[in-house]
């Protein structure tokens, strides 16, 4: 019997430079996409994947993150007092379970292979998930959901792949691949943000995986790879050379990348039409708007 996957970490330590002046005080994560914080997408995701186990590995200046998980009992209250049973609801299902949260500390930004490397003692000898809530990902079954139905068949490693434009390659890890059988693909090597011309495929490795525990032993062994930051990428290839598997999982939905202004304001426009209460507004003021850019051509 394969170990089910119930833990997840969430590395959120990033200074979130992209989004300055704005992160100077608010973490990205909390950020709003429509009305929720960009972090409740990721959790939502993580709990319908069967995730029970929240890690999530913080830095300096991320008090709000962890404010937003406490129960807010005074303003339940207050909203039952005035009947607004629907929004008590969307505030109740914003609750965790106590004890189901735990924050480890990274000192100090050394890439995201260190941030996960940083929750190794609450990982054990389990395999994990680790879900970048930047990446926010609109599918009809949950993008970890998916991985985590086809990781019940192979084991191994999985990371979640999308085809880039060989232009964007340098800002990806990049698989090098065996041998592509569709949605999976059998993964030979790993580059972390190759130049086009050295790039070994067009399929791109975005904020999902899941990872066997031996990851973080190869995380304890690095140093660090490209950009002098301790590389995932570079501990999940050294699960090949271990000869281990890795697999990349071509997921069904439409991945936004809300560590970028143009991601994060694309997948507000998309999120916005997907609501019914804000969708014919917002469609009405789409249509004026290119309306006029067209006029004015
Ligand atoms: P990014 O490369 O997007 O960096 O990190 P960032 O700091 O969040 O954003 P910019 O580039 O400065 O705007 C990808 C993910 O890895 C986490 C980030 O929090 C983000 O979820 N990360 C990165 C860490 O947790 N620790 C690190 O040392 C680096």
């Amino acid at each position: 019997m394969r170990n089910k996957v119930t833990k997840a970490i969430f590395p959120v330590a990033g200074m979130g430079t992209r989004f300055l002046p704005a992160t100077k005080s608010v973490p990205k994560e909390i950020m709003t996409l429509v009305d929720r914080p960009l972090v409740q997408y990721a959790i939502d995701e993580a709990r319908e994947a069967g995730i029970k186990e929240f890690i999530f590995v913080t830095s300096r200046g991320k008090g709000a993150l962890e404010d937003y998980f406490d129960h807010a009992p005074a303003l339940e209250e207050e909203l039952r007092r005035k009947g607004k049973t629907e929004l008590l609801e969307v505030l109740q299902n914003t609750n965790m379970e106590s004890g189901a949260i735990a924050y480890i500390r990274q000192h100090r930004a050394l890439g995201l292979g260190h941030a996960v490397w940083c929750a190794r003692r609450l990982i054990g000898d389990e395999p994990f998930a680790v879900m970048l809530p930047d990446d926010v990902i609109a599918a009809d079954k949950p993008c970890l959901q998916q991985m985590v139905e086809a990781y019940e068949e192979t084991g191994g490693n999985m990371v979640a792949a999308m085809e880039v434009a060989p232009e964007k390659s340098s800002s990806y890890g990049m698989l090098d691949i065996r041998e592509d059988m569709g949605h999976m693909v059998d993964v030979k090597g790993m580059v972390e943000k190759p130049d086009a011309d050295k790039s070994p495929s067009n399929l791109a490795v975005i904020g999902r995986y899941i990872l066997a525990p031996t990851v973080l032993q190869n995380l304890n062994k690095l140093k660090s790879g490209s950009g002098g930051e301790i590389q995932l990428t570079d501990a999940i290839a050294a699960e090949l050379d271990q000869n281990r598997k890795v697999y990349g999982y071509r997921f069904e939905g439409q991945r936004f990348d809300c560590g970028s202004k143009s991601g994060f304001l694309q997948a507000t426009v998309s999120f916005g039409l997907g609501r019914p209460d804000l969708e014919a507004d917002l469609r009405a003021y789409l249509h004026d708007i290119m309306q006029v850019d067209k006029a004015a051509q």
